[in-house]
């Protein structure tokens, strides 16, 4: 080969290759990365983006620089020469690859089962996923419910998740996370967050109509402030009347942890969702339905299929409210009586 060529064929590597760099990491295409595990995560993707960066500028030059090389002349009719392939050649665009690929996976593995390891101290949390919310309980606080995820900064966090129906998926772009959640499972995510702040936490499987409602945030807080929050939320869990309540408060927090919110508008709970009937109408859905509005309210929790408001499709609405324990289901039902009393329609 020419020394000629080869300062072509490098001139033009090197131009593919530094504006395929440009595009990989001018733009930010990565949120910023907010737990341990994310850091390796984006090792692993930076590692594969400059393996493909070299390729790409070997291919283009290559390609390049043959097409304006090998370009036929005007009156050339004749056959190309006759090419019966060249074994060093074949050899070595086998053998790269391989190194390639096993050095992927093997930095992979690393990565994945570093991700993995939890610490002595492990927080567990338990996650329950359904059409449309999130609940986040805390076993370290007697189980307290919460509707967003709250995390304490620098503490190596044990996520078991379970849905209550479809297949869910649990993302956080920040911690670069995902994990499905299939219903009959349980499946596990491990986190160690890094940085205080407020993060959007998604469900990243489709799973019905009101799927792109189904999303909460994920609050990392320093982690005295979070041990503060946690004795609380402890406090509170404990001497919450366990049976028998039936206060607007216990209602109120039913309908919200159990995620009544993403579908329905209630102005008493200040949802505004628009999937489900608007439950400040329920005295006169209930007319409509020609029963008593208490008993109404009930039956069309455990079982939404009894009678469908004209306007909304059957099917929506999850059937798992059947076996919400009895005191919540009895809180809940007054207090959407209570409030649609209250609103008169
Ligand atoms: Cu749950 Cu999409």
């Amino acid at each position: 080969m020419r020394r000629g060529s080869i300062f072509a064929l490098l001139g033009i590597g090197l131009i593919a290759g530094g504006v395929a760099a440009a595009v990989a990491l001018v733009p930010t295409w990565l949120p910023v990365a907010a737990s341990r595990e994310a850091g390796r995560i984006d090792f692993v993707f930076w590692f594969v983006i400059a393996i493909c960066i070299v390729i790409f500028a070997l291919v283009a030059a290559v390609m390049i620089y043959a097409v304006i090389k090998f370009r036929v002349q005007e009156d050339d009719w004749e056959d190309g020469p006759p090419v019966h392939g060249h074994t060093g050649l074949e050899i070595t665009w086998t053998a790269i690859p391989f190194v390639l690929v096993t050095a992927i996976a093997i930095v992979s593995g690393i990565v994945l089962s570093r991700n993995d390891a939890q610490a002595q101290d492990t927080l567990r949390i338990n996650v329950t996923a359904q059409q449309f919310a999130w609940t986040f309980n805390y076993p370290d606080a007697n189980n307290a419910a919460s509707p967003v995820l709250r995390l304490p900064e620098g503490r190596s966090v044990e996520l078991y998740m379970r849905s209550l129906d479809v297949i869910h998926a649990f993302f956080v772009p920040q911690f670069r996370t995902n994990e499905d959640i299939v219903p009959g499972l349980v499946t596990n995510v491990h986190i160690t967050p890094t940085r205080v702040g407020t993060f959007p936490l998604i469900c990243n499987e489709l799973c019905g109509l009101g799927h792109s409602t189904m999303r909460t945030q994920a609050i990392v807080m320093p982690a005295h402030a979070f041990d503060a929050w946690l004795r609380q939320q402890g406090k509170t869990a404990a001497s919450a009347p366990s049976s028998s309540s039936s206060s607007a408060a216990a209602g109120l927090t039913a309908f919200n942890s159990n995620g009544c919110s993403s579908c329905h508008t209630l102005a008493a709970a200040h949802a505004s969702g628009k999937i489900g009937p608007d439950l400040g109408k329920l005295v006169s859905y209930a007319q409509q339905a020609h029963q008593p509005l208490a008993a109404f309210v009930h039956t069309s929790i455990v079982d939404p299929s009894a009678y469908v408001q004209p306007g909304y499709q059957d099917g929506i609405m999850p059937k798992t409210f059947a076996t919400l324990p009895k005191a919540q289901l009895t809180a809940l039902v007054s207090f959407l009586v209570q409030s649609a009393q209250q609103s008169g329609k």
